[in-house]
């Protein structure tokens, strides 16, 4: 315990407090990856979303849970941390590098002490992060610890190795759905996307209809998970913004209003609907405005380049 204490706080002032921390993604850079493009650009998702409607249901769940820190706990989840920062979109991610936790760029040491008091070990020794494209179908996962069965290795990736509380069953269901519907054969042409606002704003919204969707089957714990996420999203959305009003008011703001809602997710959701619809007018709104700043966010290749030779 006190080893893992000490280290965390070392690891805390080292890595995760440096003053690059402006944007979470930084903390996890490697210094050698071409560090503006990693921020502008990812992998594509090959999603094959399923056709069953319980099953897409899921996997739509599982794709918000595998990019919220909402999800891990301990450091992971206090720095910003999900699956997808390892896993890019469902792939691996070569840039990715944290002192202590990966040998090379692209590594990590899944059974570090650093991520959790259950699983750590004395040792380093990080592996290269898989892409979980086509994992479903495998019959064994991982190689540090491996285990027979999707649904046992994802859960204790959440509450093992990152500390993560027990998830609600529909978002530990979801998180397996969704990474068995990642498939090679459902990958898009063009094997890179951009990371431009348009696509942040689109996944604001995609987060938004799961929360309905959670709401309209009478999962409260599912909703308040997704609430949660989408109140994390809204952070990762202001540090794209340095300098503008809209990111360092309208957007807590609107945080501050969501997370007031979660009582009404369990206690009356026809409220919580209502709510949350007055709600989305004002977030689109500001949405508006932002969109017209993209040029000096941190969505354009030219300003991060800036930001990223900046004192
Ligand atoms: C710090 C980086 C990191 C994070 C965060 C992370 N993973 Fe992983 N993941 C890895 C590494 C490294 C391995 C390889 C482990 C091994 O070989 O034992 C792995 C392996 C896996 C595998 C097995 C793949 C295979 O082909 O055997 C699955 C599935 C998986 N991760 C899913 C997840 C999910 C779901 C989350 C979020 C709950 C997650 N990972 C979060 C780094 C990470």
């Amino acid at each position: 315990m006190a080893r893992t204490s000490l280290l965390s706080l070392a690891f805390a002032g080292a890595v995760i407090a440096a003053p690059a921390a402006a944007l979470d993604d930084l903390n996890w850079l490697s210094p050698d990856a071409d560090r503006a493009a990693a921020l502008t650009t990812a992998p594509a998702e090959c999603l094959a979303m399923p056709t069953d409607p319980e099953q897409a249901w899921l996997a739509s769940l599982g794709q918000v849970a595998f990019r919220s820190p909402a999800l891990l706990g301990g450091l992971a989840a206090r720095s910003g941390m999900s699956c997808d920062t390892c896993h890019r979109n469902g792939h691996g991610n070569p840039a990715f590098f944290i002192a202590g936790v990966s040998g090379a760029p692209g590594t990590a040491d899944v059974t570090s002490a650093i991520f959790s008091q259950t699983r750590g070990d004395d040792t380093v020794n990080p592996v290269p992060i898989p892409d979980l494209t086509d994992a479903g179908a495998k019959s064994s996962f991982g190689t540090m610890r491996p285990v027979g069965d999707l649904r046992g290795f994802v859960h204790s990736v959440m509450v093992d190795e990152f500390q993560g509380k027990e998830p609600a069953p529909a978002v530990a269901e979801g998180l397996v759905a969704y990474v068995a519907a990642l498939k090679r054969s459902a990958c898009p042409a063009e094997p890179s996307v951009p990371i431009r606002f348009r696509h942040a704003a689109g996944e604001l919204s995609g987060t938004y209809a799961v929360l309905l969707a959670a709401l309209d089957r009478r999962d409260p714990n599912a909703a308040d998970f997704v609430l949660r996420s989408l109140n994390l999203a809204l952070g990762r959305l202001a540090q794209r913004f340095p300098g503008a009003p809209e990111a360092a008011d309208a957007l807590p703001a609107l945080g501050r209003d969501l997370g007031a809602l979660r009582p009404l997710l369990r206690d009356d959701p026809d409220g919580a609907r209502r709510a949350l619809a007055a709600w989305r007018m004002r977030l689109d709104a500001t949405l508006k405005t932002l969109a017209v700043r993209e040029a000096g966010s941190l969505f354009d290749r030219r300003t991060v380049e800036r930001f990223l030779a900046g004192p």
